[in-house]
């Protein structure tokens, strides 16, 4: 009886899989879809080790092992007749209804499969694009604005419409929702599509935005102009960095409360790096203290950039990242690459521009030129208000990258834009500040929040931005707060609630300061 049952079960088991193996081969003839070329179709069972050979080798996509059956749809769409996107459609077996976009990082050109692994997990019928070029190098926008417009928002958008096409046809019906995730420049996808595409998505998780994207673009190659090359009289050694941390610590950290390494609200620290200036007699080389110039590159750095006619730029870098990531990307003393190519490919269309004359005339030309509004900061969220749609907006504390500092600006911008108190903001757009992380994961802190599949440690919504938005918009509960952990080695070692803006943690001086519960939101 058993051994029947048992074999019964396998051959309907076998059936499904069959089953969903044709509907996968038959995908490709069912599609009509304007404009596009459908590559292949492929039927991808749970724990298929894939790598992604035909991949820019710059987009450096690593192989990634999905837990669930999918089919895979990979298709060229033309968006003019000198430009087109990559995109794929995974679309999984055991299927939730959900729709999901996932973006892309940089100035790239390169699929997020890690994010598309994540989501299809979840069960979400996911598409991801190339952003219009392969590649993380901007030289493809070069006398291109097709590539651009692609760039700036048309990628995103146009996968979104397709990708729902396809999802209709593949599962013969409409899905329930549709969500977005991604950081960076995927955050700022995210706040395009909020701003200019309501009716892309019912909610949107959008982390340390790219907003406000061609000041950013100028303010992110200025640091080069501050600490110029190495060995010279403005350049600080990474030891020296260190040293600023340190002092940052001594200074700044227990503003929170708690001495731990972390600022819960960095904008409240005014460092002063006066107080690292060598004594008298010190040797010129030593790497604990600045020189007075060196003490005016770190004051530099820590205040917001402005241009011609003293008109504002972009905020200052938030105090406290000096350690984080690929050694000082932007205290390195060489140009920043994505500065270098917007300016080079988009602003100039000159590949022999050079990177070290940037300055106040070149970001505002740079602004003014502003490609398809890449800016991305309308703060006119209304349309998206109205159809009741969801935006989680989140931004690491120790971001290196894009200084979290630009994020309340978005926030308070949109509030006076729109003439709405944070009470009525919270109904449909909320932003929460994540201390102890870096640009979009990592850091020291309490860093891990859902925001990509290395950084999960639990699917809980109250620990999980993208299940957070998920909830919000199904079932109308919004997130208060989020609960990040501090994973090490695969171990949880403290938790922390993250507050919702304008709120700041402060330990309450009761408790173990690794207990959330220890701390609250003031
Ligand atoms: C997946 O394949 C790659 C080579 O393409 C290999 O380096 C990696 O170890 C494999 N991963 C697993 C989990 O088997
Ligand atoms: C991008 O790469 C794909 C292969 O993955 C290729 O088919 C496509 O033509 C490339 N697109 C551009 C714009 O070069
Ligand atoms: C297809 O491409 C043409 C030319 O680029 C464009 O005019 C048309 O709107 C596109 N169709 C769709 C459905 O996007
Ligand atoms: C491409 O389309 C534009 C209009 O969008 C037209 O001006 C141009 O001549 C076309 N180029 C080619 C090579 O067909
Ligand atoms: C399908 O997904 C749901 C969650 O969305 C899960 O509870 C269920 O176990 C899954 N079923 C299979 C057969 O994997
Ligand atoms: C600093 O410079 C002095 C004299 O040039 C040299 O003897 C010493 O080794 C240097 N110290 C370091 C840490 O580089
Ligand atoms: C960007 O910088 C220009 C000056 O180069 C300034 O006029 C403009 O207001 C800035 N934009 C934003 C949104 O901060
Ligand atoms: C984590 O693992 C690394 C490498 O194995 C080890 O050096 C480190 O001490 C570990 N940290 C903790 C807190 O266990």
């Amino acid at each position: 009886m058993r051994a029947i049952l048992y074999t019964g079960l396998l051959s309907s088991l076998a059936a499904a899989t069959q089953n969903a193996q044709q509907q996968c081969s038959k995908l490709a003839k069912k599609l009509d879809i304007d404009n596009a070329t459908v590559w292949f179709t492929e039927y991808v069972s749970a724990g298929t080790n894939m790598s992604f050979p035909d991949a820019h080798p710059t987009c450096t996509q690593g192989a990634v092992t999905v837990g669930v059956d999918f089919c895979r749809v990979a298709l060229y769409v033309a968006t003019s007749n000198r430009s087109g996107i990559s995109m794929e459609a995974w679309l999984p077996s055991n299927w939730t209804g959900r729709f999901l976009s996932t973006g892309n990082g940089g100035l790239n050109g390169c699929l997020s499969y890690s994010d598309m692994a994540y989501t299809v997990e979840l069960g979400f019928a996911t598409v991801g694009a190339n952003n219009g070029h392969n590649g993380t190098s901007g030289a493809p926008f070069l006398n291109n604005p097709d590539v651009v417009e692609d760039f700036a928002y048309r990628s995103v958008h146009t996968n979104v419409v397709i990708g729902k096409q396809i999802s209709k046809a593949f599962y013969s019906k409409k899905h329930t929702k549709s969500y977005y995730l991604g950081c960076s420049t995927g955050g700022r996808q995210g706040f395009k599509s909020a701003q200019s595409f309501p009716e892309d998505f019912d909610g949107i998780v959008a982390g340390a935005p790219a907003f406000n994207f061609n000041n950013l673009t100028s303010w992110s190659g200025h640091f080069y102009l501050l600490t110029g090359a190495p060995g010279s009289p403005t350049y600080l050694t990474p030891a020296q960095w260190t040293a600023v941390h340190a002092d940052i610590m001594t200074q700044c950290d227990g503003l929170d409360g708690y001495l731990d390494g972390i600022l819960e609200d960095p904008q409240l620290c005014h460092y002063r790096p006066e107080s690292l200036i060598c004594p008298p007699g010190t040797p010129a080389n030593t790497s604990t203290c600045l020189t007075g110039t060196q003490a005016a590159t770190v004051r530099a750095v820590f205040s917001d950039l402005h241009g011609a006619n003293g008109a504002f730029v972009y905020p200052r870098m938030q105090p406290g990242t000096e350690l984080l990531g690929t050694p000082y990307i932007y205290f390195a003393g060489q140009p920043f690459p994505y500065t270098t190519d917007w300016f080079r490919y988009v602003v100039y269309n000159d590949p022999a521009w050079d990177p070290a004359t940037l300055g106040p005339a070149d970001y505002a030309r740079a602004d003014a030129l502003n490609p398809s509004d890449i800016r991305t900061w309308s703060g006119d969220l209304s349309r998206i208000r109205a159809r009741g749609a969801k935006i989680l907006h989140w931004h690491g504390l120790q971001d290196q990258i894009i200084t979290s500092e630009i994020s309340p600006r978005y926030y308070d911008h949109v509030a006076r834009t729109m003439g709405l108190p944070g009470s009525t903001l919270d109904e449909f757009y909320r932003f929460f500040r994540i201390s102890g992380t870096g640009h979009c994961q990592g850091g020291p802190g309490a860093s891990f929040i859902g925001q990509g599949r290395s950084a999960v440690a639990s699917l809980d919504p109250e620990q999980n931005v993208l299940m957070a938005v998920v909830r919000w918009v199904e079932q109308g509960k919004a997130p208060e707060s989020i609960l990040g952990s501090a994973v090490v080695n695969g171990t949880v070692v403290y938790q922390r609630r993250h507050c919702k803006y304008p709120l700041r943690n402060v330990y309450t001086g009761k408790g173990d300061p690794k207990h959330p519960d220890s701390w609250k939101c003031v």
